[in-house]
């Protein structure tokens, strides 16, 4: 299983912080956004990632995140000339992905809660012998999302993208794991109405197929929205609290890197001494405490 972040957009509704640089680049706390989706793809045991951005700020996460290899990953870069849809991901993500199931994350997501490290290697696991898995999360206003209806017992009778009514509370998260046919289907979908290659498309192709999977996030788990000032801010105060309160950082890729074997103990400790703040100080303290 390969991953793939969607880093791209204008994020027009936070502007003008996002007139010059990348929303995903921007700080939640004390990380740029970017690394809360890395370490969720890290977490569902992804080692190989590819970063699509825009042409103007995909050197930015180059210089941010290389090659991979110093978290025992490897990092590819590719540009996406026109914002023109999410589905897309699998269309630049062909020759990356190379006839392996893939797991798409938008750069921009952010979730946190117990047992999710089970969950993604379950629903990445569950897409090996075909099918796709999504989420479903439930939101006071579901309006701004695409929207999963279930029956009463659970099965799935249909998916909508940002609905004006939409049938159900159930929000689809922006987190994907998609079998080996994934790229064959992007490649077939036509634009939608407002002129994009939609994932709940793509979504939609797996549910008449009857392949579609849907896993349900409990009450307590946190989904962030990271779409305006007020959510932004929201989100970083929320990583903090829970930071400061336990002394565990969240979404730390090297900490994560390291717990899953992807590196040594000794590397950790050399990585936390070529950081000059707190967040240095912790990769230590981790090296030396050990796993
Ligand atoms: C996209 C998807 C939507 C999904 C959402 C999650 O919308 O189109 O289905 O629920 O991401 O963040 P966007 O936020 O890009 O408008």
């Amino acid at each position: 299983m390969k991953g793939i972040i969607l880093a791209g957009g204008s994020a027009t509704r936070l502007y003008p912080l996002s007139k010059a640089i990348s929303k995903q680049i921007m700080p939640v706390y004390d990380k740029p956004m970017i690394y809360y989706p890395l370490s969720t793809l890290m977490l569902a045991g992804i080692r190989e990632v590819l970063i699509i951005s825009t042409p103007r700020d995909l050197p930015m996460f180059e210089e941010l995140l290389g090659d991979g290899s110093r978290l025992g990953m490897r990092f590819s870069y590719k540009v996406q000339m026109v914002p023109n849809g999410l589905a897309q991901a699998f269309v630049l993500g062909r020759e990356f992905l190379a006839g392996e199931p893939g797991c798409l994350i938008l750069g921009d997501n952010m979730f946190y809660g117990q047992h999710f490290a089970s969950m993604l290697r379950e629903a990445a696991q569950s897409v090996l012998d075909g099918g796709a898995c999504i989420f479903g999360y439930e939101v006071a206003d579901p309006r701004a999302y695409g929207v999963v209806e279930f029956d009463k017992d659970g099965k799935v009778l249909s998916l909508e993208e940002k609905p004006e009514h939409p049938k159900s509370n159930y929000a689809v998260p922006g987190l994907y794991f998609y079998d080996r046919t994934v790229c064959d289907k992007a490649a077939d979908l036509k634009p939608s109405a407002r002129g994009e290659y939609e994932i709940t498309d793509l979504n939609k192709l797996y549910l008449a197929e009857g392949t579609l999977k849907v896993k349900l996030f409990s009450r307590g788990f946190a989904w962030l929205d990271t779409g305006n000032c007020d959510s932004l801010l929201d989100a970083g105060n929320f990583i903090a609290t829970i930071q400061n309160r336990q002394g565990f950082y969240v979404s730390c890729i090297e900490e994560i890197a390291w717990r899953n074997g992807w590196i040594t103990t000794e590397q950790l400790a050399e990585l936390g001494k070529g950081i000059k703040t707190a967040y240095g100080r912790y990769l230590e303290r981790l090296a030396t405490k050990g796993r």
